[in-house]
């Protein structure tokens, strides 16, 4: 597409065409007006999907019997004519292109002559617009399911290679209980298979065909949606005129997929920085995926981490933004519905990046497994079994807790090793050392959904199952 500023258009009647409305109005727009309400800079990334839903319009008009067999030809041939400028870049905008509707629509009727200005007959921008918009969200919002996916498979694939390696998890950012390194990542895979799950609900719903509600209220034309909505392959025509064309549910609902995955993504982001200082020495990040610092030569950042967790704000704003926007809009179609588009773009394609650059980090990055190891081993991390020992053996919980908190305050004030303080204790004694053997603590979670190596090789099977599953979706042309 040729680069051109609508922006700079001239006011009144511009030489390559006039606003589509010019019949009710004695002079053309003003400069000011194009310049604040032209949304082309931005929907002209929906080209491809505007001329999908008008090639459907027409072939639905020939078929009621509203254009000839000729008249479809020779306006699907000019539409054929605009995808091909469109894709060599020698698409001419003109300054009344207010959007990128009405500069189809204005190429298509100079292309087809008075022909053209038949295609929009029984349609309004309102329903086309619509109509645009899910296009455009059923393939985006999958391509972005599918980032997310490829980044639960690099997760899952680490979690495999990571079965022996134990770590110190983590409440309050305090030491609590080794668990696996394979449940740790795995506990990321999860939230992002809700996010795909969502992905999948929300498409869903949104698989609905506005075209025929006209403006608002439908057509005294004899329109046929239903018989749009299946060339278009949706679930289904709306039900509600007046809902087709104010309906932006979908796009509210996706905008808080896209935040809540990169709330996720934050999550993530905030770990691997973390893991990557000097204080942690977890993670080595591999060169092609840190960045260095200008000054201080010795520097390896995880920016992309950083950058992951930073864009969420954004993503937030997004969708709080858009809802800000929704609120209290009266039916049906306001103009402020035209700020649907520049933060569902911006939401899905900053996630969708934000994804591949984790992935790629992920798959790439060093797991220090002597640092974990060290910090999984901490004797600390055994007293809540010690205490369920004393449990097994008949002690009320409460009163356990206070046994083995009282050994570890000991042997924080006084300096003296837990083992020693174990051993002489009457309640414990040296039966009690076994809790503190390297390598032991992670291997007692035992429970359904614990963190030791049982319920991780079951947690593998039901995840595998999981990737599966919502691999035969994301194979799925809707
Ligand atoms: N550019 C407009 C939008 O994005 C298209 C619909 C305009 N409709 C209207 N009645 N002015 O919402």
């Amino acid at each position: 597409m040729s680069e051109h500023d609508p922006a700079s258009g001239r006011g009144s009647e511009p030489a390559s065409g006039r606003p589509l409305w010019h019949g009710r109005f004695g002079e053309g727009p003003a400069d000011e007006l194009l310049a604040f309400t032209v949304s082309l800079p931005f929907d002209r990334r929906l080209a491809g999907d505007d001329l999908t839903g008008s090639r459907a319009h027409v072939q639905m008009l020939a078929r009621v019997g509203l254009l000839t067999d000729d008249e479809r030809t020779t306006v699907i041939k000019a539409l054929d004519q605009v995808e091909a400028e469109l894709t060599e870049d020698t698409f001419a905008f003109a300054p009344s292109d207010e959007d990128i509707h009405t500069a189809i629509e204005r190429r298509v009727t100079e292309i087809a002559g008075p022909v053209g200005a038949k295609l929009h007959t029984g349609r309004s921008r309102n329903d086309q617009v619509a109509l645009d918009l899910r296009l455009y969200l059923r393939r985006e919002g999958r391509a972005v399911a599918l980032r997310i996916h490829e980044l639960q498979r690099v997760l899952l694939q680490r979690a495999g290679e990571s079965t022996e390696i134990a770590l110190p998890g983590y409440t309050h950012l305090q030491r609590a209980q080794p668990v696996l390194l394979s449940h740790h990542l795995l506990a990321h895979f999860w939230a992002l298979s809700r996010d795909v799950d969502r992905w999948h609900d929300c498409l869903s719903r949104a698989d609905v065909s506005p075209l025929g509600a006209g403006a608002l209220a439908g057509s005294s034309l004899p329109l046929d949606p239903a018989s749009v909505a299946s060339a278009l392959e949706f679930a289904r025509p709306f039900e509600n005129s007046l809902d087709a064309v104010s309906d932006r549910d979908f796009v509210a609902e996706a905008l808080f997929i896209a935040a809540l995955t990169q709330v996720h993504l934050s999550r993530l982001g905030e770990e691997i920085v973390l893991w990557s200082t000097d204080e942690f020495g977890f993670m080595q990040l591999s060169d092609a995926y840190a960045t260095g610092s200008s000054m201080l030569p010795q520097k390896k950042n995880p920016d992309i981490a950083e950058l992951a967790r930073g864009k969420a704000g954004r993503l937030i704003g997004d969708l709080t933004g858009f809802l800000a926007t929704l609120k209290s809009l009266p039916l049906a179609y306001n103009r402020d519905l035209q700020e649907d588009k520049e933060p569902l773009f911006d939401a899905l394609d900053t996630c969708a990046l934000s994804l591949s650059a984790l992935a790629g980090l992920m798959a790439t990055a060093t797991f220090v497994d002597t640092a974990m190891t060290a910090g999984a081993d901490s004797p600390f991390n055994a007293a809540t079994d010690i205490a369920e020992h004393l449990v097994r053996q008949g002690t009320p919980f409460r009163e356990a807790h206070a046994i083995v908190g009282t050994v570890v305050r000991q042997s924080v004030e006084r300096g003296v090793p837990l083992d020693e303080l174990i051993s002489n204790d009457p309640r414990l004694g040296p039966d009690f050392l076994i809790f503190l053997e390297p390598g032991s603590a992670v291997r007692r979670r035992t429970t359904p959904g614990g963190a030791g190596p049982e319920p991780v090789a079951l947690q593998f099977e039901k995840a595998r199952e999981r990737m599966d599953r919502q691999q035969t979706w994301l194979a799925l042309e809707h």
